[in-house]
């Protein structure tokens, strides 16, 4: 019933890349970077993507060209019983876009902030005071708040137009306009970064080994987490993507300018942002390590003060830098829903636009939970349940099914034909041994870590 396809190969290449590329590259890469030994991160970090970004990135293009169809489908027309991971990986993706929408929506409102500098001296009062008002009264419905609805309401307007208007005149041209805008905006504030003095304080922070890290299984962990984070793996986004490919597309090609433009784009990020805190640490006398606040504080608290602090065009480095950031966010939000219209479009054979329009009302409505005063707190637990378990267990299930009961070598072979190069058995052994032991015993440690 579906037949909708990309208008050409960079269309979905930018379209993959914007999925990747979100806020998962921009605050979320510098500040684990920094907490897992900086420098010596990378080593892991270009292991994980070696060994399970790349191979299971593969994997779901193969699978989704294949399937052509929503993770439910694709996966039903494998094995008749694997339907469930599909709509798991479904579900997945609808509890994220609900929260990942709202941090779009905070973007938006500190763009506009950015004119006039409106969070004043103490950032982190208003953030926590003025703007999300913190509350204790976790279930009172009168502490919704308008001035975040405002532009989460904007945010899922957007998502919906494009979705609704399908894979090439919605999605693809987006991301046609979006992926290069925001590289060029980025590239100003990496440059302005750069020669902000101080800079070097940061980047030698950012770059500096702290070797003992290496040998910390935990950093290993934080090195998948992010990789699968970032790339979109294991939530069934990349393989919705591929369900809309040409027969003769090539998969392996695809796969790893994917994975190294998303690679690049983080490291780029976390030069910006260390060679920034560098900046902000050597006009205020302050260690640095106290500057480099992990999540929602690096951006939201940590940013706005730095702007204050610039000597000359604040408001317009604010306008980039929070702009850059609602464009990352808004091509990586479309392609969650995505996952979403796409499960429901097939299993009850309803026009996109139906899809569309049930989908978006359904998750603008779960989202207004994470715009009351006690989103945040709610936020926080989601994401954590979310990433630790959600993900890391729908990756292993997945592995474990496609690799051990499913001819992996006639896939990658299949993969081969149309590609500009062949992947040899390397690729099976990972997906069949390295990447599902990896994620077991992450899985077993986040466990033990629920109990400590
Ligand atoms: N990969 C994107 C990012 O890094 O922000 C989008 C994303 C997809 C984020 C799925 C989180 C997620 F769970």
């Amino acid at each position: 019933m579906k037949n909708e396809q990309w208008g050409n190969r960079t269309g979905f290449i930018l379209a993959a890349v914007g999925s990747a590329i979100g806020l998962g590259n921009i605050w979320r890469f510098p500040y684990v970077a920094y907490d897992n030994g900086g420098g010596a991160f990378l080593i892991p970090y270009l292991f994980a993507l070696l060994t399970a970004g790349i191979p299971i990135l593969i994997l779901e293009f193969s699978i989704g060209k294949k399937g052509r169809g929503s993770a439910p489908l694709s996966f039903t027309r494998l094995n008749k019983k694997w339907e469930w991971l599909g709509w798991w990986q479904v579900a997945i993706c609808f509890v994220i876009i609900s929260y990942y929408a709202v941090i779009i929506a905070w973007a938006m409102s500190y763009t506009k902030f950015s004119l006039s500098l409106a969070w004043g001296d103490d950032t982190k009062g208003f953030l926590y005071g003025q703007f999300l008002h913190l509350t204790d009264d976790v279930w009172s419905i009168e502490n919704l708040q308008l001035h975040i609805i405002i532009p989460l309401a904007l945010t899922w307007g957007i998502v919906f137009i494009t979705l609704y208007k399908g894979v090439k005149t919605g999605i693809e041209k987006l991301a046609k306009f979006a992926m290069p805008l925001l590289i060029f905006l980025f590239l100003i504030i990496t440059f302005r970064g750069l020669t902000l003095e101080g800079a070097v304080i940061g980047l030698n922070h950012f770059f500096t080994p702290d070797w003992s890290k290496v040998w910390d299984y935990r950093t290993w962990m934080a090195a998948y987490g992010q990789i699968f984070f970032s790339l979109s793996i294991a939530y069934a986004i990349m393989l919705t993507y591929s369900s809309y490919l040409p027969e003769k597309s090539d998969v392996n090609n695809s796969a790893f300018i994917t994975a190294f433009s998303n690679s690049g784009f983080e490291l780029l990020a976390g030069i910006t942002v260390f060679s920034v805190l560098g900046f902000m640490a050597f006009e205020s006398h302050t260690d640095i390590s106290e500057l480099a606040a992990g999540g929602v504080g690096l951006a939201f608290i940590v940013f706005p003060k730095v702007i204050n602090t610039l000597p000359t065009l604040n408001s317009l480095f604010g306008l980039l830098f929070f702009g850059s950031l609602v464009l990352a966010g808004l091509t990586s939000a479309i392609s969650i829903l995505e996952v979403v219209v796409a499960g429901i479009r097939d299993k009850f054979d309803m026009q996109r636009q139906r899809a569309v329009i049930l989908v978006s009302i359904l998750g603008f409505g779960a989202s207004l939970i994470y715009a009351t005063g006690a989103g945040l707190y709610f936020l926080d637990i989601v994401d954590h349940f979310i990433n630790n378990f959600g993900v890391v267990i729908s990756g292993l299930v997945e592995l474990i099914l496609i690799g051990w009961f499913l001819n992996l070598k006639a896939l990658r072979k299949e993969g081969n034909l149309t590609s500009d190069f062949s992947i040899g058995r390397w690729w099976d052994i990972m997906i069949k041994f390295v990447t599902p032991a990896v994620l077991l015993f992450i899985t077993i440690q986040n466990i033990m870590g629920e109990f400590e």
